[in-house]
């Protein structure tokens, strides 16, 4: 079922296992990807996974684009990732500002993988390899988790890596 809303934390629905995509062009496959893109874009997110929105398949956007949330991002276009699987190519743990759609008002530092290679279907099925790194491919490791019921703050090292939402704006600001 999809939700007009993104799921808030606490939701069992996030921490769901979430399977693969194995019919493209279906009506419920096509309306999922296109409430994700709408609850994404109306969020001013730079990603989003099909649990958040009430459907445990393995579905994920990654969109860095510059927003009031992420101003630093760099533009890449949207790209819809079916079944994805990840490669590390570059294992240094970097850590950076995080947010989620599901879990608003705070920010927290995170460790991800600086660079990955991610093999995937497009949403016609057809397989596909991107290079991601930096802030995409943090975008991907983030969203990736959510297909394995995992959040953000799952993977953080401290407590005190959480900030509430109004201080980040602050350290941010130029
Ligand atoms: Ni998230």
């Amino acid at each position: 079922m999809t939700e007009n809303t993104v799921l808030q934390l606490g939701n069992p629905l996030l921490r769901q296992i979430a399977t693969p995509v194995t019919v493209f062009n279906s009506p419920e496959f096509l309306d999922c990807l296109s409430s994700m893109q709408t609850l994404m874009e109306s969020g001013n997110g730079v990603g989003i996974a099909a649990p958040q929105i009430g459907v445990a398949m393995q579905i994920v956007i990654v969109a860095s684009r510059p927003t009031n949330r992420y101003p630093d991002a760099p533009e890449m276009p949207a790209t819809i990732l079916c079944n994805p699987q990840l490669e590390i190519l570059n294992p240094t743990l970097v850590k950076g500002w995080e947010g989620c759609l599901s879990v608003p008002g705070i920010r927290a530092l995170v460790p991800r993988y600086q660079a990955i290679r991610v093999r995937f279907q497009d949403r016609e099925g057809k397989s596909q390899q991107i290079d991601l790194k930096d802030f995409p491919a943090r975008v991907f490791q983030h969203e990736f988790d959510h297909l394995q019921g995992l959040v953000y703050l799952d993977r953080i090292e401290s407590s005190r890596d959480i900030v509430a939402e109004s201080e980040y704006l602050k350290l941010i600001a130029h």
